[in-house]
């Protein structure tokens, strides 16, 4: 089978004190063109490692990655990235945050044009009240949503997201984690997102992917998540197979865990 994006037979390995040390090895994974995949496993197994050998970011040591068939070489526009901590430029506005990268990318758009994409996108994640401050006027929530608008904005072929909000409130959490629904449902995009909070891989995945623990971590399971788009939360949660998907991706990161005391 192939797919829009291809990861085939992905290894790395690092070098350490130690020596090499393979962290990730014969990691498959093909993803459908529109796909949102998230990323699942034990803290350490290697979930950034991936993201970023997917994101260009990081060295390939085995294997390959195509996205929409051809082989990546280094970080691009066709992928953007949201990292766990939102990394916007102090002195810039959220507005000319955004902005930068669309400038770069879409250099021979008209002005209003390239105005109209960062307002769009900055409404799209709820932001027009607030385009013109600076980070520091605003919340982490809010600077996270920057961050979705600024991944977004420049259009990539895919999204990569690493623990986007794994430092936000419970509450909060749930409010991007809408907004990030709400920006794919109108912006179909092809995404993988790292996470390790099973409601929230339940929430927004099609397929919520498992990897064992390292060292050597590959896919371990697979779980087809069936809920009908656009996803409420409420509606989710009353599911009739929500609590059993949930009990089987526990099972398994629980079963990991109990391996990982056996080989220790
Ligand atoms: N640059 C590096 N050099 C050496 N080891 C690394 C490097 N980056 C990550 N590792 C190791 O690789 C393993 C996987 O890391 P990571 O991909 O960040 O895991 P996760 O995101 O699943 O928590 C960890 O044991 C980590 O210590
Ligand atoms: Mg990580």
């Amino acid at each position: 089978m192939r797919g829009y994006v291809e990861l085939f037979n992905l290894g790395k390995t690092y070098d350490t004190p130690k020596g090499p040390q393979v962290i990730v090895e014969k990691f498959d994974l093909n993803i459908e063109k529109g796909e949102f995949i998230a990323l699942l496993g034990h803290s350490g197994c290697g979930k950034s490692t991936v993201l970023t050998m997917l994101a260009g970011l990081n060295s390939i040591s085995q294997g390959g990655i195509v996205v929409a068939g051809r082989e990546i070489q280094g970080p691009g526009p066709d992928r953007g990235v949201v990292f766990q901590a939102p990394c916007l430029l102090p002195w810039m506005t959220a507005y000319d945050n955004v902005a930068l990268g669309v400038d770069r990318v879409f250099p021979h758009a008209s002005k209003a044009e390239r105005r109209a994409t960062v307002e769009y996108f900055m409404e799209l994640v709820g932001l027009s009240s607030s385009m013109h401050k600076l980070p520091k006027e605003l919340s982490l929530g809010m600077q996270q949503r920057v961050g979705l608008a600024r991944a977004f904005a420049v259009q990539p072929k895919m999204l990569l997201l690493d623990e986007p909000f794994g430092m936000l409130d419970s509450l909060t959490r749930m409010e991007l984690q809408e907004v990030l629904a709400d920006i794919l449902q109108k912006d179909g995009k092809t995404a993988l997102m790292v996470t390790h909070d099973v409601d929230e891989a339940l929430f927004l995945a099609d397929r919520v992917v498992m990897m064992t623990n390292g060292p050597r971590a590959k896919v371990g399971k697979i779980i087809h998540v069936p809920f009908e788009r656009p996803r409420e939360r409420a509606r989710v949660l009353a599911h009739e197979s929500y609590y059993d998907l949930r009990e089987q991706m526990i099972e398994f990161l629980e079963e990991q865990e109990k391996l990982k005391h056996q080989a220790a």
